[in-house]
């Protein structure tokens, strides 16, 4: 059986160290980080989502302030809250988590956010700035599975890496990300022809699909390291019961990867971590 990449642990140790500076922060330059988490409507996973991230702040010390808008809030409203967020200097870092009511436009909302104080990392500019590789606010989810896959196999160059998914949240920036390590990069979709040879040309390969158990274990390079970025909540079979699945079919999986992530514990631990990582980076560059 291949490794387990404990993101959990790691998120655990990385937050340790965030705590230790934003204390340091705090009593040295009296600045305590402060993130708005904006949530519109009533989505279930959203709403968890956004509890975990409010209660990760509070073990670190990071002030958190969160806006719980109806369902029927108008694109003007949540821009206008926007606009006071970016106008407030206690405020470091904004997210309004997605997706959205129907009736917001989700890339005017993104790109509302000053791009200093976007810790999502979605802002076009942020976009822009890392295509050409400066770096500003890079997305979460990742920004955390580059620091597993780094943690696990050091230097990254020359290994062949294959993203299944092509979102602006997880598979773009992941294949930038890999591009400035000096990885080969394949974006793979749900056009490409012959997806399982595809994925067995893969060193690294990362599932962001979006779909419960998609990746199969004969799609595996013997010894690769496996990334599974899904969160898909499913209804177990035998005991009826709902639990969280990944991307990659993982009993099969982990008995060819070299090393492979865990759901849960492995990358979603990981995106809450380098959430908390964005906030306290932008509050000291706000902060001068
Ligand atoms: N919805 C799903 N993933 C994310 C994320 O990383 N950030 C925000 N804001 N919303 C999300």
């Amino acid at each position: 059986m291949g490794k387990l990449i404990d993101g959990k642990a790691f998120a655990n140790r990385l937050c340790e160290t965030l705590a230790e500076e934003v204390a340091s922060l705090k009593s040295e330059k009296q600045l305590t980080p402060c993130i708005a988490v904006v949530l519109v409507g009533e989505d279930p996973a959203s709403a968890t989502y956004v509890g975990a991230k409010v209660k990760r702040c509070e073990q670190l010390g990071i002030d958190s302030r969160s806006h719980h808008l109806d369902v029927t809030t108008s694109e003007e409203e949540l821009l206008s809250l926007i606009d006071s967020l970016n106008n407030d200097p206690a405020v470091h870092g904004i997210l309004v988590q997605l997706p959205v009511p129907k009736q917001i436009n989700s890339e005017a909302v993104i790109n509302a956010i000053s791009p200093d104080k976007d810790v999502d990392g979605f802002h076009i500019s942020n976009v822009g700035a890392m295509a050409v590789g400066q770096n500003n606010m890079v997305p979460c989810t990742p920004l955390g599975s580059m620091m597993l896959l780094e943690d696990e196999l050091g230097d990254l160059s020359g290994l062949n890496a294959v993203v299944v998914g092509r979102s602006n949240i997880v598979g773009k920036p992941m294949a930038t990300l890999l591009l400035q390590k000096s990885c080969t990069v394949t974006v793979a979709h749900s056009r490409t022809k012959d997806l399982p040879a595809v994925c067995r040309g893969a060193d690294i390969l990362v599932a962001a699909v979006g779909i419960p158990h998609f990746v199969k274990a004969d799609w595996i390079k013997e010894g690769a390291t496996v990334i599974d970025v899904g969160i898909n909540r499913i209804q177990d079979p035998e005991t009826g019961k709902n639990r969280l699945v990944g991307d990659v079919d993982f009993d099969a999986a982990k008995d060819v990867a070299g090393a492979i992530t865990p759901v849960p514990g492995g990358v979603g631990p990981m995106t809450i971590a380098c959430l908390m990582y964005n906030t306290v980076a932008a509050a000291k560059k706000l902060s001068g």
